[in-house]
């Protein structure tokens, strides 16, 4: 910590002080919950009739799957900095296998490159996990595709992407169907003979996961890099949209809920969006999703140290460097504060710790009431007494693996809806965007398969079905 600025603590600025102020300035009180819900409602209706609205609720052309659906698929996952590839055979009755699941981390010059070589990628990814894991062509042929950004899709197997989130910058895909840009990827891999059963939103398949093995699950939620929710709605709630005019029932519908605005940020908030790569876009996801939360808490501690309230005054390289304080770091060291070894910092007092400690909660805290009020919100849409019970279907390592994350979320339904809260129930879903997307294609599929041609793979890809 040699040869760095130190900056002096002003006078009259306590420590104490600074900490309750920034817990003010991160609270959301009860009547704020109560504000950003009624605000939440307006929005959804908006965007349901198609006018302006923070909230794009974009119809997923997938009902809710029965739990009955079979069937054998590939499915893809591209969600933030990772790409899963898995090979699924659903049995029914909520009951399926996986004969493959593979984690590949998306390079970071794909992630704002050109959308040829993403795709390539994705395809290179997809026929290098199915040749790894002798998957039979013959068998496996239909995919489902998870794109985890806003789509706005044309029917169950197509969508136009409408803007990148959560870091990509990739050109030569917003405004078009990304359906056809993986199809086109793989037969630049010779793998043509590989069909786009459906496409679908991380949350939409985390709900149809969840519907697969529960019929009370009518919702989806993302608590991970980036966040977002679906739930099912009435047809006839969704207007101005002809494309719907066959439909009858329930549909899921993409809320999109990260670019809410609900209307409470604070300076914090506001420096680091003017310093994103989406500014005035995504203002949920950036108070919420894993992707921000350190960032947030460093902005925090930088502001601190500014004041000669944190670490004697002087600033380690690290906090200088935007988003080097990571979600994950903050979770896995909530108490031990562990993470400021791995930053070389071993000489900083009990003092400080707590005080890094303090800015962690404070922030996560704040990101635990909001995902809970905008699932109050979505379910006092779907049903305003709670008079019914209803299961939540929830991925990502926010809500899996941020300490008190979970309980701190269902306090804020407690604090709404008293007993009643307990009718709303959170259930973890792993994996539920690679399974889901199987079932909604299995779903798609039943009416596809009858009269599509039977797609030969060629000898030379996967694995040879007679071998099997
Ligand atoms: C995207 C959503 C996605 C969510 C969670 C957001 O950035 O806009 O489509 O569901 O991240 O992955």
């Amino acid at each position: 910590m040699k040869n760095k600025v130190k900056y002096r603590s002003a006078p009259g600025v306590d420590v104490e002080v600074f900490l309750a102020d920034a817990a003010e300035e991160f609270k959301i009180s009860h009547v704020g919950i109560i504000e950003i819900i009624q605000n939440f409602h307006r929005e959804m209706e908006r965007g349901l009739g198609r006018e302006e609205s923070t909230l794009k609720m974009l119809p997923s052309f997938a009902g809710r799957p029965s739990g009955k659906e079979t069937g054998d698929f590939l499915a893809i996952d591209l969600g933030g900095t990772n790409l899963r590839v898995l090979c699924i055979s659903l049995e029914g009755n909520g009951r399926y296998s996986l004969k493959a699941a593979e984690r590949f981390v998306i390079p970071p010059a794909l992630m704002g490159g050109q959308g040829a070589a993403l795709f390539d990628y994705i395809a290179d990814c997809l026929k290098a996990s199915v040749e790894r894991n002798k998957i039979n062509a013959c068998i496996f042929q239909e995919l489902a595709f998870t794109f985890s950004f806003p789509v706005e899709q044309l029917s169950i197997s197509s969508g136009k992407l409408i803007q990148w989130t959560k870091g990509f910058t990739v050109a030569g895909v917003e405004g078009n169907d990304v359906v056809q840009l993986i199809a086109e990827a793989l037969k630049r891999k010779g793998l043509e003979f590989i069909h786009v059963a459906a496409l679908t939103n991380d949350t939409a398949s985390t709900l149809a996961a969840g519907c697969y093995g529960d019929p009370a699950c009518d919702m989806g939620v993302i608590l991970g890099t980036g966040t977002n929710a679906c739930y099912l709605e009435r047809i006839a709630r969704i207007r101005e949209r002809p494309e719907l005019t066959d439909w009858r029932g329930e549909m899921i519908v993409n809320t999109e809920w990260g670019n809410f605005d609900a209307g409470c940020d604070n300076r914090f908030d506001r420096m680091l969006d003017g310093a994103s790569l989406n500014p005035k876009k995504q203002h949920f996801e950036k108070m919420v999703s894993g992707m921000y939360l350190g960032e947030l808490a460093r902005l925090v501690i930088v502001e601190m140290v500014e004041k000669g309230l944190l670490f004697e005054g002087i600033n380690p390289a690290v906090f200088s460097v935007a988003y080097s304080l990571t979600t994950e770091q903050m979770a896995k060291t909530k108490e031990a504060m562990a993470f400021l070894n791995d930053f070389s910092m071993h000489d900083v007092s009990a003092a400080d710790r707590r005080c890094v400690s303090e800015v962690f909660r404070i922030v996560s805290e704040r990101s635990a009431r909001l995902a809970s009020a905008g699932i109050a919100a979505v379910v006092s849409w779907m049903d305003a007494d709670i008079e019914l019970l209803h299961t939540i279907a929830i991925d990502g390592s926010l809500f899996q693996k941020y300490p008190g994350y979970q309980a701190c979320m269902r306090t804020l339904l407690s604090e709404l809806y008293g007993e009643r809260a307990n009718r709303i129930s959170f259930v973890p879903v792993s994996d539920g965007s690679g399974i889901g997307a199987a079932v909604v294609a299995a779903v798609a599929d039943a009416s596809h398969t009858s009269s599509s041609p039977l797609r030969v793979a060629p000898d030379k890809v996967f694995y040879r079905c007679d071998t099997e």
